[in-house]
């Protein structure tokens, strides 16, 4: 069982040209800076709101998938949601076992939030690419 939305993922060609948009047109204060996570291929920063987060990721490197993403929407887009779950080893189990497709090896990561997270493939969620990731501890 999902628990709360934790973030929209934003993919973009330029984080520093989507923050003038959040900042600027949207008037969003709290924006972090963008750090680069070489092993995921993305630049990443969050654009905090009251409830929620949106995560701009810009492709890191030639090897970055998000690279297709961008060949597909120029501008950028919509790309993954991201749920919190209490276990990230259950969640994913439970997942295969309903027929959901895990990307990669399965084996979750650490994300952009410092904890472990795996992708679900959008063709079994209704065309939408899902992030699953440990409840950070500090959220509750
Ligand atoms: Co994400």
């Amino acid at each position: 069982m999902i628990g709360r939305l934790n973030h929209v993922g934003v993919a973009t060609p330029s984080i520093d040209e989507a923050v003038k948009l959040y900042r600027d047109v949207l008037g969003v204060s709290d924006i972090t800076e963008k750090w680069a996570m070489p092993e995921q291929g993305v630049w990443v920063c969050f654009v905090n709101l009251p409830n929620s987060q949106i995560e701009l990721i810009e492709p890191y490197g030639a090897d970055s998938p998000i690279h297709g993403f961008l060949a597909k929407n120029p501008k950028g887009g919509q790309h993954h949601v991201c749920y919190e779950v209490d276990d990230i080893i259950v969640a994913r189990d439970a997942m295969r076992a309903k027929g959901a497709t895990v990307l990669g090896t399965g084996e979750p990561r650490i994300g952009a939030h410092g904890v472990p997270v795996i992708f679900l493939h959008p063709k079994d969620m209704g065309g939408v690419l899902v992030e699953l990731m440990k409840k950070p501890d500090a959220a509750h």
